[in-house]
């Protein structure tokens, strides 16, 4: 290994910064805040003091100060400055929460939103849900009329302008993360820029990890010919305020790899292993792309200790990503046991959304997961793609937060140089815009091409969008929402496609069952899997395996869960994970809270499976395909857009080669594979959907 790194030729990335401090902090009697790796002799510190010493801390009057007179104020500050934790309770201090007002604060991340929420919370002294809170989708952690600081998704804040169009009830909403520029982020940006003119007292706070103040401070500044007076009247700037919080971060020595890595996940491994082998002290954070690769680098590492103990002896492994139960996430921010070694091994998320204490070795593998949508056969997937630079860079500025750290990169230097793109391409530009169509024209935006984006999307993308709502009976012909449908349809907060399935079950009388397929389907995975328990899981599996497909299988797990009186052990012995149906009992719950509120009848059609397979394919009859070539694990082509898909390997249809099945997604690998598939009779495609595959292809389903 050692020969395999060169060191990079570029200047170091991360700035060197005398420290005066230095080291890591310790907190007593706390276990959460602030962990350490085993350095030591800083001494105890009280939170006080520890918020004292983040970076932002200095500007605290100078943020007070341009949020009081700024209508949008944008802060630039490097990961772990303390933005997030610290800018919300500047806010509170200086009466922003005063007389029941609320201050927001979104993630574009689940995991975060939950994560900062209990840090915010622990640092003020407060109960959790009590004055701090969070929101995410079906889980809201919030009191009315106590809680001050919300911290939520930015889709939880665009749902709630259905019910509260000019977010009354906030006086400042810190829209964070915007770098990240999620599909979510910038449609809120879109309508808090609209709601400014109505509301000009409404404070805005931009915050992002890069330097792309600028672009954001063009988009916020009004138009000449636009200019609304309001701001100024109320002696407001109408010109947004930028500020730079100056970091401390210490000098990344970056390594490259000398030649290309073909399988990133082993040559993860054995970087962590040489890591822990030769460098001193500190822990380690690798960067994955998600839970499957981020499991099969945990099980190398732990197959490694068990049979090789000497070399990952004191190595603490510890996966990172959403849908990580919660206990588990924890574990990731408490600190390591002295002469321990932590090993996070994590998505995109610990890039910048996420601060981990002690980091002094990043690992990149270069990769993370991104959104790909393709207009012309109206397939998005989750692609396995390389970062860009201002990425890598994030990366790398990880390492530096305690000390000088050192980052692998498992890439070569040219390809870093060459042929990475220097920055990401906005999610809206890369995503299927069903969703968002929907939203805004719930919210009654008509013109989407001429709304006001900070970056827009493509015409075709959002030509596709109106024609799938069109064929869902979403949208009517001129384009609006259709009611009641449409405006149901709106109130789910699930894709439109499977909003449009439960509202077909209905009418089918199937919604009991329909409601619970739609719960699995937005967790994770029910199952647990690995390598190594494979054999094992598969053959459980075929316990609960419908010929119906996953959807009918799901139904069967759901009811055997239940019959069991919801016992963990059963799970365990099962393979079913216990976390993931815990999950879908809650959301099952809230979905049929929501089905009632908007009028839907709650029916169970007991064993008529014909019933929940025609609504499941009234929701989903555009990701219908067909076998084409027989083989062990045959070779299917979408009806709408010809491409090759495969059944995927978890599903209970993989190798048995149905003639017509749909699909719930696709995943991509070195295939498509379609994941969630279930079988059905041809004809009811023209049943659910007459016009959307008679008109476009009549010779279709001969
Ligand atoms: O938002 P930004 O990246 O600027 O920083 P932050 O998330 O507010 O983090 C500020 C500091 O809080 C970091 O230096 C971490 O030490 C600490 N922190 C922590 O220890 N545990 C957390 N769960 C969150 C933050
Ligand atoms: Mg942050």
């Amino acid at each position: 290994m050692a020969q395999f790194w060169k060191p990079g030729t570029e200047k170091p990335e991360a700035r060197v910064v005398d420290d005066e401090e230095g080291g890591v902090l310790f907190l007593p009697g706390s276990n959460s805040l602030s962990s350490s790796s085993s350095s030591s002799g800083y001494g105890y510190v009280s939170i006080e003091k520890q918020r004292q010493r983040l970076p932002v801390y200095k500007y605290r009057n100078a943020i007070l100060y341009l949020v009081e007179t700024h209508a949008t104020t944008i802060i630039v500050g490097e990961t772990g400055s303390g933005k997030t934790t610290q800018i919300p309770q500047y806010l509170i201090e200086a009466g922003w929460a005063a007389g029941g007002r609320l201050i927001a604060c979104t993630q574009p991340r689940r995991l975060a939103v939950q994560a900062v929420a209990s840090r915010v919370s622990q640092e003020m002294g407060v109960q959790l849900g009590e004055q701090v809170g969070y929101t995410i989708r079906f889980e809201d952690v919030t009191k009315q009329d106590v809680t001050a600081l919300k911290f939520l998704t930015d889709g939880v804040l665009l749902r709630e302008m259905m019910a509260d169009p000019l977010l009354t009830k906030y006086s400042v909403i810190m829209v964070d993360e915007a770098h990240e520029r999620s599909i979510s982020t910038d449609i809120l940006l879109g309508l808090l820029k609209k709601i400014q003119r109505r509301r000009p007292e409404l404070r805005l706070i931009i915050a992002s990890a890069t330097i792309e103040a600028k672009s954001m401070a063009d988009f916020f500044r009004p138009r000449k010919k636009r200019r609304e007076p309001k701001n100024e009247e109320i002696g407001l700037k109408v010109e947004p305020a930028i500020l730079s919080v100056e970091g401390r971060g210490f000098n990344v020595q970056i390594n490259f790899a000398e030649e290309p890595v073909h399988d990133y996940v082993q040559a993860a491994v054995s970087t962590v292993l040489s890591i822990h082998e030769r460098e001193s002290t500190g822990d380690i954070l690798v960067f994955l792309t998600g839970q499957d690769d981020i499991d099969a680098a945990v099980h190398l590492l732990n197959e490694d200790m068990q049979t090789n103990g000497k070399h990952s002896s004191g190595l603490v492994i510890l996966p990172l990503y959403s849908g990580l139960p919660r206990a588990e996430q924890e574990l990731v921010f408490s600190p390591t046991l002295r002469g321990k070694r932590k090993v996070v091994i994590s998505t995109n998320i610990a890039e910048t959304s996420l601060t981990l204490e002690g980091i002094v070795y990043v690992v990149d593998t270069g990769f993370s997961k991104q959104r790909f949508y393709n207009p012309i056969s109206d397939i998005e997937n989750l692609v396995v793609a390389p970062i860009s630079r201002a990425s890598a860079r994030q990366r790398a500025g990880r390492a530096g937060r305690v000390r000088p750290g050192k980052c692998y990169r498992l890439y070569t230097e040219e390809y870093f140089l060459n042929h990475m793109s220097n920055e990401g391409t906005p999610e809206i530009q890369r995503s299927n815009l069903v969703s968002c169509v929907i939203q805004l024209k719930a919210l009654g935006i008509d013109n989407i091409l001429g709304f006001d984006w900070p970056a827009s999307p493509s015409p075709e993308a959002m030509i596709r969008a109106l024609e799938v709502l069109y064929s869902l009976g979403i949208l009517d012909d001129d384009a609006k929402l259709t009611s009641p449908t449409g405006f149901q349809v709106a109130e789910i907060p699930l894709d439109p496609m499977i909003s449009k399935m439960i509202i077909a079950s209905s009418q089918l009388g199937c919604s009991e069952e329909i409601i619970t397929i739609a719960a699995v389907l937005s967790v994770q995975s029910i199952w647990i899997s690995g390598r190594g328990i494979q054999k094992d899981s598969d053959e459980a599996k075929l316990r609960f395996a419908a010929a119906e497909g996953d959807h009918v299988t799901f139904l069967n797990v759901y009811k055997g869960f239940h019959q069991s009186g919801k016992s963990s052990q059963w799970c365990h012995k099962n393979y079913v994970n216990y976390h993931a149906m815990k999950k879908v009992l809650e959301v099952r719950e809230q979905l049929k809270r929501i089905a009632q509120r908007i009028g839907l009848v709650l029916k169970s059609c007991e064993s008529d499976m014909q019933m929940v397979k025609k609504a499941v394919t009234a929701g989903f009859f555009a990701n219908a395909c067909r076998l084409e070539a027989y083989s062990h694990n045959g070779m299917y082509k979408t009806l709408r857009g010809s491409e090759e898909v495969y059944v995927h390997p978890s599903s209970v249809l993989f190798r048995v080669n149905p003639k017509w099945v749909i699909y719930n997604s696709l995943v991509s690998t070195d295939r498509q594979y379609m994941r969630n598939v279930m079988t059905i009779d041809p004809s009811w495609l023209l049943e659910a959907a007459p016009h959307f595959y008679k008109l476009q292809q009549p010779n279709l389903l001969h």
